[in-house]
């Protein structure tokens, strides 16, 4: 009787604790930056690079990926959450094909904005490129699984946007064209119209799990700091709080996709205030430096100028909530996607 019921127990629990551990989410589908670039730049013709150490010295086997970070970005921390991979592979890296992808994959570009203008600046791959290159995904998908499977896997996949800095720091606030032809106000409007655009294909392409990223404090990025030198390298109020209000309208429109578009899901993942909580209080969370990176002096350096021969190079990247001048250390990207996972991403799991 005893064994018997012991039995009974078992296989209850097997029944319960089966499907809860076969992912919910069966693969973490990437759209936007080098927030969550695992490489795609290494394969195109840019400058914007950063697959050569020391970016990656503290990745697996200490190897430099076009991550711009010291190890894994945001977006590998959430898959290995979800119980899926622990990291994502860049969708035009020859070494991974459609097995690897059906999994997770991004088509994130280091550079990139919502603009078509931001991304020309430095020749990445724009937004709408992305979409292109997620269509031909669909299709290898359908090849490979068939089209019942594929329909159903794409429609239980996490679809994650990040993306939107680089419209402001690299294209509104530095080139004359933008900020002529728009107020500041009136150009947030018309990015989240391109990424509200972007979340409709995606609904017609069968995404029904999405989430986008606000706009974290840009104004409190190292290299954004040390053009403020005259203010003591303060945050630049003016960035933080352009992104409290796209933040803001952004939220807007999604609530109102949320009622528009039967059966998706679309939530906004808002690091603001967790980002500018580390800043102010670096200790409470291990860091011991908040203002400066770890690359280099840590107030300008990135890409190619965040060189593995500079000496003044941190030796301990884990003390740093910046890793470049623009770019979060590993430690951050993990405490962004933990903290993530466990408050915006908990209806997906
Ligand atoms: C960006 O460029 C693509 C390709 O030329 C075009 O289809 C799209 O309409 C452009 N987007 C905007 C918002 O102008």
């Amino acid at each position: 009787m005893a064994i018997k019921a012991v039995l009974l127990l078992v296989f209850a629990y097997l029944l319960v604790e089966m499907p809860t551990t076969s992912a919910m989410v069966p693969a973490v589908i990437v759209f936007g930056d080098s927030t969550v670039d695992p490489g795609n730049n290494n394969q195109i013709s840019t400058v914007l690079k950063s697959n050569f150490a020391p970016y990656g010295r503290d990745y697996f086997g200490g190897q430099p990926t076009g991550r711009f970070s010291n190890g894994r970005i945001a977006t590998d921390f959430i898959s290995e959450a979800f119980g899926i991979k622990p990291a994502i592979p860049a969708y035009l890296d020859p070494k991974y094909d459609i097995r690897d992808f059906a999994t997770g994959v991004s088509f994130a570009s280091a550079g990139t904005g919502y603009d078509n203008a931001t991304s020309d600046i430095l020749s990445v791959i724009p937004f709408w490129k992305e979409m292109e290159y997620y269509r031909e995904y669909q299709s290898k998908l359908r090849g490979y699984l068939g089209n019942d499977k594929a329909s159903h896997l794409l429609s239980e996949s996490l679809h994650l946007l990040s993306i939107g800095t680089n419209d402001f720091l690299e294209n509104y606030y530095i080139l004359p064209t933008r900020s002529s032809q728009y107020s500041v106000d009136k150009y947030k409007d018309f990015l989240i119209g391109i990424a509200s655009n972007f979340i409709r294909e995606l609904y017609k392409l069968g995404a029904r799990k999405v989430a986008i990223t606000g706009l974290a404090p840009i104004g409190c990025l190292p290299l954004e700091r040390t053009t403020n030198i005259i203010h003591g390298s303060a945050c630049i109020e003016e960035y933080n709080n352009v992104a409290k209000d796209f933040n803001v309208k952004l939220q807007g429109t999604i609530t109102e996709m949320n009622q528009e578009l039967g059966g998706i899901q679309i939530v906004t993942l808002n690091t603001y205030d967790k980002v500018l909580e580390m800043i102010h209080n670096p200790t409470r969370f291990g860091f011991e430096n908040a203002e400066k990176a770890c690359c280099g002096t840590g107030y300008f350096e990135m890409s190619y100028l965040c060189d593995r021969r500079n000496p003044l190079t941190c030796s301990d990247a884990n003390k740093y909530i910046f890793w470049d001048a623009f770019h979060p250390s590993e430690k951050t990207n993990f405490i962004i996607a933990d903290y993530l996972v466990k408050t915006a991403l908990v209806v997906f799991r």
